[in-house]
């Protein structure tokens, strides 16, 4: 079986990838600069390799010899968005030189489309992208809408936050179908070359998936303008909360673009919530 090291595997969306690598029998490599966190994920069974995206002969030495890469980063600022995605992706290629690979593929985004350049996160995907589609090497880009597994992160305390307008459809994705969808991808060699929306079964805008999730977990769903969110971001100095506010503002003006040939995932936000409640009572 092809060897495939994940460059992020740790991460809220590396995690379901790897996982479903690993099922599917790939011979999975870890590339992680926290070894002791990805085995504690992980186990003892998988390949971990300490290597970092700023250090290019840790990654020379960490994918020697693998068939493909999967890179999964993000970050949490202009700065570190711009060194993550295009910097790193400039080392990795750097790192790769001399091997030939069966596929180099990476997260992207629903919205990474030169007219939403506007945003700086749109815009260091697409430039990372540009890279791997210059560098000779087999490229995949897949180009997910809004995670179901992101709406934990709009929790707080009792209640859902939900930042933002929502006019539009989202078609929300569960993030093990997404694992499964790379995985498969990967597996398919006629898969190369290509950027790739992927899109789950449903579409239900911002309001109707927060409604939906507070009423399952029980908690008070509390909308909170865009401006209001900016405003109070600036005031208590938390950059992240002003950027949620304009990605918001932004995915909701300009919707997802329709693509007949869009990767569809099958679990529906229902059924999501309805897993996520299994686990929780598994789990007490
Ligand atoms: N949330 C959504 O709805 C959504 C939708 C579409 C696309 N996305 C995209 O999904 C991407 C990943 O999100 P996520 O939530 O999985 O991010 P995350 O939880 O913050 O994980 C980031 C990963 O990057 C790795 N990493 C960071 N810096 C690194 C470096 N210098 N060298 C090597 N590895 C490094 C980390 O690995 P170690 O710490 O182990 O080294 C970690 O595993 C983002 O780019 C985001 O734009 C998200």
């Amino acid at each position: 079986m092809k060897t495939v090291s994940v460059i992020g595997a740790t991460g809220m969306l590396g995690q379901p990838v790897a996982r479903a690598l690993i099922a599917d029998g790939f011979n999975v490599r870890i590339l992680t600069r926290n070894p002791g966190n990805a085995r504690r994920l992980f186990g003892d069974k998988v390949d971990i390799r300490n290597a970092d995206l700023h250090d290019i002969p840790s990654l020379k030495s960490a994918l020697a010899g693998t068939d493909m890469v999967y890179v999964n980063v993000g970050g949490h600022s202009k700065a570190t968005y711009y060194r993550n995605h295009v910097v790193g992706t400039q080392n990795l290629l750097k790192a790769l030189e001399g091997q030939t690979l069966d596929v180099i593929a990476m997260i992207s985004s629903a919205a990474a489309h030169p007219e939403f350049n506007d945003r700086w996160d749109n815009h260091y995907k697409w430039e990372a992208e540009q890279l791997l589609k210059a560098s000779n090497q087999p490229y995949l880009a897949f180009m997910p809408s809004w995670f179901m597994e992101s709406l934990d992160l709009f929790v707080q305390k009792n209640r859902l936050m939900q930042i933002g307008p929502s006019t539009k459809g989202i078609h929300w994705v569960a993030a093990d179908d997404y694992g499964q969808t790379v995985s498969r991808c990967l597996q398919d060699e006629h898969c190369r070359n290509k950027r790739m929306h992927v899109y789950g079964p449903e579409t239900l805008t911002m309001t109707q998936a927060c409604r939906r999730v507070a009423d399952s977990w029980q908690l008070q769903h509390t909308p909170l303008p865009s401006w209001l969110a900016a405003t109070i971001g600036r005031l208590s100095r938390d950059p992240v909360l002003v950027d949620v506010a304009d990605l918001t503002r932004h995915y909701d003006r300009t919707g997802e673009k329709p693509d007949p040939d869009a990767l569809r995932t099958t679990t529906t936000l229902t059924q999501w919530l309805l897993n996520r409640s299994a686990k929780v009572g598994v789990a007490a």
